[in-house]
């Protein structure tokens, strides 16, 4: 078994730098691969409302907890759907995700897309401001928030994200967010880390690999840990949910960062923040 080292969000909270992503995990697959992800050592599962599949991954870590991991170990995190921002909106659509979940609190609570179009978002993040001082979740923030929605929301409320979670990878490195969030004590979780898998058919990557006796998978989440970010890779197999934890036995040497570094060139693999609705 391997375990990620626990680093600190902007409020104390620890979070794994490795977790487990579920999007686009089936419903009735859910709690099995979030149990064999638990099993194989991660503590961090990432959820959210629109993955349909909120009630497998409270099915699992609560078997988790009740055969002897503390539920503290394990870190859950959930996101608001768009078509329920608003602050009374955002209020319910938390209980209805902790109904789902069936857990006594929730360890993140995010919201999943800035939405501009709608103009929500920060009577949205009062409602988790109230979720937070509750204390119903142990820390809050955002996903796919560009600069100019991080600065109009940081200057309109009072607890500092602890997380935007975004899609990055080598191909996307999004430079400019990610010096900004150190700016502002913000941690950069990356989405889609492996760039929904395409990023595995790169010679160069598969060059790397060969000289570390690793799969192209592990260089890419190494290249990850080592720039600080911390990421939620997905995969549906119990041999690549324990490829993708067995990460911290190497280093990338700088010339090596160096060569991933050179691989940006802005492809993103999912939805533009600007544009979704
Ligand atoms: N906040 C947001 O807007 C947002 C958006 C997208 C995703 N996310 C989160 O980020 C998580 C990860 O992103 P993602 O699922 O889009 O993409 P990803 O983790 O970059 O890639 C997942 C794909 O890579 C494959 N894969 C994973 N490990 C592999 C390995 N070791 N060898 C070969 N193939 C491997 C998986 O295949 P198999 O599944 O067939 O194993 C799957 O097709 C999501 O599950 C979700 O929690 C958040």
């Amino acid at each position: 078994m391997h375990l990620a080292p626990k680093v600190p969000l902007n409020n104390g909270v620890l979070i794994d730098a490795l977790g487990y992503g579920v999007y686009k995990v089936p419903a009735p697959d859910c709690a099995d691969l979030v149990s064999t992800a638990l099993d194989a050592g991660y503590r961090t599962v990432d959820t959210a409302a629109l993955y349909a599949n909120e009630e497998g991954v409270g099915q699992a870590v609560r078997a988790a907890v009740d055969g002897g991991l503390p539920r503290e170990e394990i870190f859950v995190t959930s996101k608001v759907w768009n078509d329920r921002q608003g602050y009374d909106s955002t209020l319910a659509a938390f209980g209805e995700s902790m109904d789902r979940l069936g857990l006594e609190y929730l360890d993140m609570f995010l919201i999943h897309w800035p939405c501009p179009a709608q103009d929500l978002y920060i009577p949205t993040y009062k409602a988790l401001e109230t979720l937070y001082g509750e204390g119903r979740v142990r820390a809050i923030g955002v996903s796919n928030f560009e600069p100019e929605h991080l600065h109009r929301l940081m200057d309109a409320t009072d607890v500092v994200p602890a997380v935007n979670q975004i899609e990055l990878h080598p191909w996307l490195q999004q430079r400019e967010l990610r010096a900004l969030h150190a700016e502002l004590g913000i941690a950069t979780q990356a989405w889609s880390p492996l760039a929904r898998g395409g990023l595995l058919e790169d010679a160069t990557l598969a060059g790397l690999a060969a000289a570390h006796g690793k799969s192209v998978a592990q260089i890419v989440l190494r290249w990850h840990v080592q720039s600080g970010h911390l990421v939620i890779p997905k995969a549906s197999s119990q041999a690549r949910i324990a490829e993708n934890l067995n990460v911290f036995d190497f280093v990338l040497s700088g010339t090596e960062m160096d060569t991933l570094a050179a691989m940006d060139s802005g492809r993103r693999s999912g939805s533009d923040p600007g544009a979704m609705k």
